[in-house]
């Protein structure tokens, strides 16, 4: 049982980027319940699939938000949104391989990014944003 859900404390002041935030809660739903479940590889790919569409959506909104109104930590908040990818990138690669506990372990990635990214990172942003009229 997944008990990682999204309440007031994640909430980053973007209504847009809040909701595309919640998918992550979505996707440790879908982990949890896929191991509690025994499903087959077929899920997980779902999974990281889903992840995929997250990330291309929502990173690449977000970076679009801060560059277009000149948020001044633009570059480092990029850097950050790459080590996702990159991690993406390779849980790929270890689905491929039929890595052992995969699951785990993409389920303990997204705690860990929700917990220093979403709480710490884009935080940061929130009122920088929100001073230009964005909520
Ligand atoms: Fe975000
Ligand atoms: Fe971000």
């Amino acid at each position: 049982m997944n008990n990682f859900k999204w309440d007031k404390k994640y909430d980053v002041g973007i209504e847009k980027f809040n909701e595309h935030h919640r998918q992550l809660f979505t996707a440790l739903d879908n982990i949890y319940e896929a191991m509690e479940n025994k499903k087959d590889k077929l899920a997980l790919a779902k999974i990281i699939n889903d992840l995929q569409a997250y990330a291309k959506q929502h990173l690449t909104e977000e970076e679009t938000c801060l560059l277009v109104n000149g948020y001044p930590d633009y570059d480092s908040h990029r850097k950050q949104h790459k080590i996702f990818l990159t991690k993406l990138d390779q849980f790929i690669d270890d689905f491929n391989s039929d890595k052992y506990l995969l699951h785990i372990e993409i389920a303990m990635f997204l705690k860990s990014w929700i917990a220093n990214h979403i709480m710490v990172i884009d935080k940061k942003y929130t009122e920088f944003l929100n001073s230009k009229g964005i909520k």
